[in-house]
């Protein structure tokens, strides 16, 4: 049998670090403790202005595939996750191409999952290298959140950075992304969107995101936990056999209640959004990078990814390294 494994963990933060209070600096009406308290974030990273998904995305799909041990021309298949790609075509997974010199004419498309976006990205992948039609796929998700922020919205602009993780996924006859379970309901859509649209020449409607925050709260915490149990159980291994509990970074009190609901330590769950904030699609593969890099997940540990975002989209997948 074909498996799917991550051979290789790839990130990228742009510029300094913001910290709350340089938001006060520049004008927010809030206070660090108002963002600490009710999410956990610390810090965040902005793309300069101009600066588009596919340059963070080259960073962190260049460090990948250095890990990877393989060279760009030996990817067969890019999926790129963003809700903010860089044109409304071509896809941004085509930019990263040609970014990384790539001209074997390999599948190269984005996927639309927002929050999301990187464990539906990783479960196409894994579906396409099982099938036996690919052999080694770049899955990336990236981000410049700022740009679809509404700075006089204090409710939503204090919550989100910009970034950009990566994976490659190879084909092996060892286990590697075992399960994965994705899920959407599109009746919540205005619950979190960007209303805007473009025709005519011109953008129509809202282009800023707009949340309703305690509902996605509540949803998050409803469905997390409940998602990681259904991957558990259709990978067939035990709850305890989970080394990492590696969630999507939107708020500290979402990660915290959906490790406390599946009886996980915290020391068993990679928190990074203390000094990433949201970083949408992108948020996942940082904070796997992270924890990859600094030692933490290692070979041989069993991994769980879970996400929840717009639409609502939600999924999880079980992978071991
Ligand atoms: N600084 C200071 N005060 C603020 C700020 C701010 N940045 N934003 C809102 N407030 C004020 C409000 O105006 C309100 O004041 P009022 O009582 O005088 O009217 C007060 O704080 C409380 O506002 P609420 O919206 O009720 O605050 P809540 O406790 O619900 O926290 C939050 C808001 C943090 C957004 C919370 O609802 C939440 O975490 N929701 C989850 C949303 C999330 O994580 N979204 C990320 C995207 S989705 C995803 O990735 C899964």
């Amino acid at each position: 049998m074909i498996c799917a494994r991550i051979v290789g963990t790839g990130s990228h933060l742009p510029g300094e670090p913001v910290t709350n209070d340089d938001l006060v600096r520049r004008g927010i009406d809030t206070s660090d403790e108002w963002i600490v308290t009710r999410t956990g974030i610390r810090a965040r990273h902005f793309a300069a202005p101009g600066c588009k998904s596919s340059e963070l995305a080259l960073v962190a799909a260049r460090r990948a595939i250095e890990a990877a041990g393989c060279a760009a021309g030996d990817i067969d298949l890019i999926i790129v996750a963003t809700s903010t790609p860089d044109f409304i075509f071509p896809s941004t997974a085509t930019l990263v191409q040609a970014g990384l010199g790539i001209g074997n004419g390999c599948a190269a498309f984005d996927m639309q999952a927002v929050c999301c976006g990187f464990v539906y990205a990783l479960s196409a992948a894994e579906k396409f290298i099982r099938s036996g039609s690919h052999r080694r796929a770049l899955i990336i998700g990236t981000e410049v959140f700022s740009n679809i922020l509404d700075w006089a919205d204090r409710s939503t602009c204090v919550l989100f950075g910009d970034g950009a993780g990566a994976v490659v996924l190879e084909a092996s006859d060892r286990p590697g992304v075992r399960a994965s379970v994705l899920h959407a309901d599109g009746r919540h859509h205005p619950a979190l969107w960007v209303p805007g649209a473009v025709a005519g020449g011109r953008v129509t409607g809202d282009p800023f995101l707009r949340m309703d925050g305690q509902v996605v709260f509540k949803f998050a915490v409803k469905v997390l936990d409940e998602v990681v149990r259904e991957v558990v159980d259709l990978a067939n291994v035990p709850l305890g056999s989970i080394d990492w509990l590696v969630p999507h970074q939107a708020n500290i009190r979402i990660i915290q209640s959906s490790a406390k609901r599946l009886g996980l330590s915290m020391e068993k769950v990679v928190a990074t959004v203390d000094f990433h904030g949201n970083t949408s699609a992108a948020s996942i593969p940082l904070a796997l990078d992270c924890a990859v890099r600094g030692g933490r997940i290692r070979p041989g540990q069993r991994v769980v990814i879970e996400g929840i975002g717009g639409g609502f989209a939600w999924g999880a997948a079980l992978i071991d390294f």
